[in-house]
Parts: structure tokens; sequence; C-alpha cells
């Protein structure tokens, strides 16, 4: 379904550039849920917004179903509304001066879906807002009138109102508390079957991760370190980023007997043509300040490491 090829995104402040995310390459399959996991500051955010044209790639192109999403330089959407996202904290994301019902159907006036008196809105609306578990008579009410795990109920019904096929899901469910955390993230299962979506899930949560999806990418520094299916990547992990991410799970998540930590960091810098994870790596030597490229173990599992 979605295909990200050699994708870069250079930002500039003030004359200092910098790469957000470095020539990345993942596909995306029809139905399927791919994780994206990495620390604050990685670029999952960005490589999420360069899907829904919040961002422009600096390099690279994006296919959506075959079709360039970013033919010459400019977004093209396909179907509008087929691509929906979902963001983190829905106090921010949900204007407070607005009505439930008017936040819930406002994509399908920015996009020109449908006029405002049009009754089969009003009807998919109360369909949608009882699907995701809110009531009728919520839709006269302001976002501050819910708690957090309603807020983000709202603005799920939000990005389903437009009859998504691809939702991006950025953090959807970390600013709730863990039992809402689950409620929403079945929610999110339901819909997927139900309705045949395929998700982007961008967390930071390594045991979200390993409930909701299929495969997992992780994400260093700009750069797709490794990509496997969700079990291999939790039973075989390769590359030392990886591990130390999962070092940091209960025991319970993590067959993995091996403990491993940070480096402490060096002053040599990798950076720029080696391995983006050498100043923190454990196990780094000065073959790593080259490029270990991305090496394949099996069909599906791929990492970036000269080791292993
Ligand atoms: N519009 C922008 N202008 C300049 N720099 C930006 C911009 N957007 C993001 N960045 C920088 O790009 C890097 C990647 O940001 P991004 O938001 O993609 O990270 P993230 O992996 O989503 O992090 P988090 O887990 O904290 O959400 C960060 O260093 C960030 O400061
Ligand atoms: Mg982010």
């Amino acid at each position: 379904m979605i295909q990200i090829q050699q994708v870069r995104k250079t930002f500039k402040t003030g004359s200092i550039m910098f790469d957000a995310v470095k020539s990345a390459d993942l596909a995306i399959g029809q139905g399927e849920t791919l994780g994206l996991v990495g620390e604050s500051g990685s670029g999952k955010s960005t490589l999420g917004k360069m899907l829904i044209g919040l961002e422009n790639p600096t390099e690279g192109t994006i296919m959506y179903k075959g079709a360039d999403l970013w033919k010459k330089r400019k977004f093209k959407s396909p179907r509008p509304g087929e691509i929906q996202t979902v963001f983190q904290d829905p106090q921010s994301s949900l204007d407070p001066r607005m009505q439930v019902k008017d936040i819930i159907l406002e994509p399908l006036y920015a996009l020109s879906l449908a006029e405002r008196k049009e009754k089969g809105a009003k009807e998919r609306l109360i369909y949608l807002m009882k699907r995701v578990g809110l009531k009728e008579e919520h839709m006269d009410r302001y976002p501050h009138e819910f708690s957090g795990g309603q807020r983000q109920r709202i603005a799920i019904a939000r990005a389903l109102i437009t009859d998504p096929q691809f939702i991006i899901l950025d953090e959807p469910t970390s600013a709730l508390d863990i039992s809402v955390q689950a409620q929403v993230l079945n929610l999110l299962k339901e819909l997927k079957r139900e309705k045949q979506l395929t998700y982007l899930f961008i967390s930071h949560n390594m045991s979200v991760i390993r409930y909701m999806c299929d495969r997992v990418a992780v994400m260093y520094k700009g750069k797709i370190v490794e990509i496997g299916p969700v079990n291999t990547i939790f039973e075989n992990p390769k590359h030392p980023y990886t591990k130390i991410l999962l070092s940091s799970l209960p025991s319970l998540f993590q067959n993995s007997k091996e403990k491993i930590t940070f480096a402490e960091p060096t002053e040599m810098n990798g950076d720029s043509s080696g391995c983006v994870f050498y100043q923190k790596c454990p196990f780094r030597s000065d073959i790593c300040l080259s490029n270990p490229g991305l090496k394949q173990t099996s069909a599906n599992h791929s990492f970036s490491c000269h080791f292993v």
C-alpha cells in the first residue's frame, strides 16, 4: 500500500541544516499494522507527517497504491480523507472552542466532502460517536468537558468520518493512564478489523507495540536500523539499539537474557557517514565509522549493523 523510498527530510534552522529523517526505506502492506518505535527526536512523527502532507520530503519518493504522493514535490492526496491521523495529545489537537459534533464533522467540510446541512453526515456522526464509545448527547459539548480517554475517542471518530483506509496513529495512547490506554488500543484493534484499515502505529512503548503491531521498524537518529515481524524483533533482535530498547522491558515481554545498555558517548562522531548508533553503541569499533547498510537475515527481517 505504501512504499517509502530513500526519503530524507532536512530541516534548516538559521544556518544549521539537520536531517530529521535520513534515507528511510519502508513498505506497509494493506491491512497491516506497522509499528514505528524509537527515542524522542528520532524522526518518527516527521516520517508520519510526510505521509499526510504536513511535511514535504527533501529527497526520495513516497508511493501510495502505486501513485506518487509527492509528485513534483507537491502533495497529491489520493481520495480526500483516505489517509487520516490521530495524534498523541487530544488536549491540543482538538479545538477547545468547537463543539464535539463540529470537531468530528470538520474534516468532511474541510475536504468538501459534505455540505453542512446534509442529513447523511449527521447520521454518520451519530453512528461513529456510538461506535467509539461516546453518547449521542455528547455532541453539543466542548472538549474540556471530557476525560483524556474520551477526548481520544473524539479524535478517532474525527479520523474515521472521512472513511479512511490508512491511519497514522502517532502515540495515540501515550497521554492516557494505563487502564484507559488498554480500552483505546482495543477499540483501535476492533476498528481495524471491522473497517479493514491499515495503520502506521508510532510509539516509544515497546509493550504497546507488541500488542498492536504485525511488524516493527526501529528508528534511531533519523534512520531505520532494524525492521521485521513483531515476534522476530522481540525474540531475536539483531541491532544493539533494539536490544537496549528491549532490555528496559519487564522480563515478561522479552526472551533475551542479554542485558545491554548504552555506552558512554564518545567524542568521535560516527554520524555523517558511519553507523548512526556509533556514539552510544556498546559494541562500537572502527569499522562502524563506515556505513553498515541494511542486511537481511530472512525474507522479512533486516537490520543495519556491522556485527551479528
Ligand atoms: N518543523 C521543524 N523544524 C525544525 N526541526 C524540526 C521540525 N520538526 C521536527 N524537527 C526536529 O526533527 C527531529 C525529529 O522530530 P520528530 O518530531 O520527528 O521526532 P519523534 O521521533 O516523533 O520524537 P517524539 O518521540 O518526541 O515524538 C527532532 O530533532 C525535532 O526537533
Ligand atoms: Mg513524535
